[in-house]
């Protein structure tokens, strides 16, 4: 069977003939098919790139109608059940996992890079009181381009990794600063006798004890949902990263726009949509109301935590997050919005509208049940997401530099606007 593709342009009758390579054509061979030389040539049009590979990547793999996530090759599954969030990021940053050696040198330069620079300090302080903490957030990461213009060094190795460090280790305490700020409570500086999970807790929840001990569980739970959170290949926010970094900016700018596209409600906003739904539900007897509304399209509401551009199944990290809420919630005290929410998957899962679109749980829709119950208010749920997703968006960032096929990313557009036309003085318009 050839790999081939034959085309005939009827405007012509011209025939061509376009190799076909991993179940792709390359779109710039459409170029080629004019109807004469003053013709541009053909081009695809593919908003929001529904049907438009724009890079090759070795680091994670989805199947969304089997519903298969792998890192580099192991199923998210088994790196979950095994595996904790330092060695995962490893994992997905060089494509392997660690020897013992090789984790332990790694885990003691994210542990060395923790502390913020003073200055960091100043600039957050400088938010008002009721900034929403992923605006801070993604500000300060913006900020540290600022505080380490070696970072500038794109195409040095040894920058890169160190850049690595900084950011996988800073972004935890940005974040635990972030939320400090939002309730008026004194920055905690890092503990790094404590795990990355353990200390990002002692971080976030330190009062006047000297030294803060998290429940094991919550620490175990919320390295899951890190590993869950790491990397999901070309979203939103990893195609940010990749765009900005195309332009060879440093990594903190780059950083810095794939948080904001995270910020966004149809991303990383997802779970704290989902809370507010289930708040605006408000008990298990209104769920089937509430299902009519989203169906009939009703206020433009959706069923926040369901669907996915991907998946047309079940989100495997969703099954994995539904075991962790059961955990969560027998240190915590059970969510009493949970109730809401597993009768809303259990209506939408037999419901004619959610089968026909394959509409499912994705990883936002129990992610913010255990949040919630362990203690974070939604404006934290993406700043959540954010800290984990900063080890895929550098390894993304990393592989789309080395690439040798890849330039600035530069989309093309079919331009609807006026022809040209004479300027008209503003006496003379109507
Ligand atoms: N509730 C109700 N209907 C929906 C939903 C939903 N959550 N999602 C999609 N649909 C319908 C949509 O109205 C459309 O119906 P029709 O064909 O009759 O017009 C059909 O399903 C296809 O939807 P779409 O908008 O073309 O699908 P998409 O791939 O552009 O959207 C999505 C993907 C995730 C933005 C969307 O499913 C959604 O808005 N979900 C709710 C928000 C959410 O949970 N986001 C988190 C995504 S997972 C985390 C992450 O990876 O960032």
């Amino acid at each position: 069977m050839p790999e081939t593709l034959t085309i005939t342009d009827n405007r012509t009758g011209k025939q061509y003939e376009l190799s076909i390579q991993d179940g792709t054509i390359r779109a710039m061979d459409l170029r080629q098919i004019r109807t004469g030389p003053q013709d541009f040539g053909l081009m695809t049009y593919d908003p929001a790139y529904m049907n438009t590979a724009n890079c090759r990547s070795a680091i994670t793999y989805i199947d969304g109608d089997k519903g298969v996530l792998l890192y580099r090759g192991y199923p998210i599954e088994q790196l979950a059940e095994q595996s904790d969030y330092l060695e995962t990021a490893y994992l997905i940053l060089f494509g392997e996992l660690p020897t013992a050696a090789q984790l332990q040198t790694w885990t003691r330069e994210i542990t060395l890079h923790t502390m913020l620079h003073e200055n960091i300090k100043k600039l957050m302080e400088g938010f008002q009181y009721d900034a929403h903490p992923m605006a801070i957030f993604l500000s300060t990461v913006g900020a540290m381009s600022g505080f380490y213009p070696d970072a500038k060094q794109i195409f040095d190795k040894a920058s890169r990794l160190r850049q690595m460090h900084r950011l996988i280790a800073k972004v935890p305490s940005i974040a635990a600063w972030a939320f400090r700020h939002s309730i008026g409570r004194p920055y905690v500086y890092p503990d790094n006798d404590l795990s990355f999970a353990g200390n990002f807790l002692n971080m976030l929840f330190k009062m006047t004890e000297l030294k803060y001990q998290a429940n094991p569980v919550l620490v175990r739970a919320l390295d899951v949902l890190f590993i869950l959170h790491a990397d999901h290949e070309q979203n939103c926010s990893t195609s940010t990263m990749r765009n900005i970094g195309s332009s060879h900016v440093d990594p903190y700018s780059a950083l810095a726009g794939a948080a904001a596209a995270l910020y966004g409600p149809l991303h990383g906003g997802a779970n704290e949509a989902v809370l507010r739904m289930l708040h605006e539900i408000g008990s298990v007897a209104k769920v089937p109301e509430f299902i009519k509304k989203v169906k009939s399209g009703e206020g433009n509401n959706r069923l926040m935590g369901f669907g996915h551009r991907v998946y047309k199944s079940y989100d495997p990290r969703a099954k994995v997050i539904k075991r962790i809420a059961d955990l969560v919630f027998t240190v915590t005290g059970k969510n009493p919005l949970l109730e809401i929410a597993l009768e809303l998957e259990r209506i939408a899962l037999q419901d004619e509208y959610f089968i026909a679109r394959k509409l499912y749980p994705n990883v936002d829709f129990y992610s913010g049940l255990i949040y919630q119950a362990m203690g974070f208010p939604v404006e934290m749920f993406p700043v959540l997401f954010a800290i984990p997703r900063t080890a895929g968006w550098i390894a993304q960032w990393e592989e789309m530099l080395l690439d040798p096929e890849q330039k600035i990313a530069r989309p093309r557009q079919i331009y609807t606007g006026p022809a040209s036309r004479e300027y008209v003085p503003r006496e003379k318009r109507a």
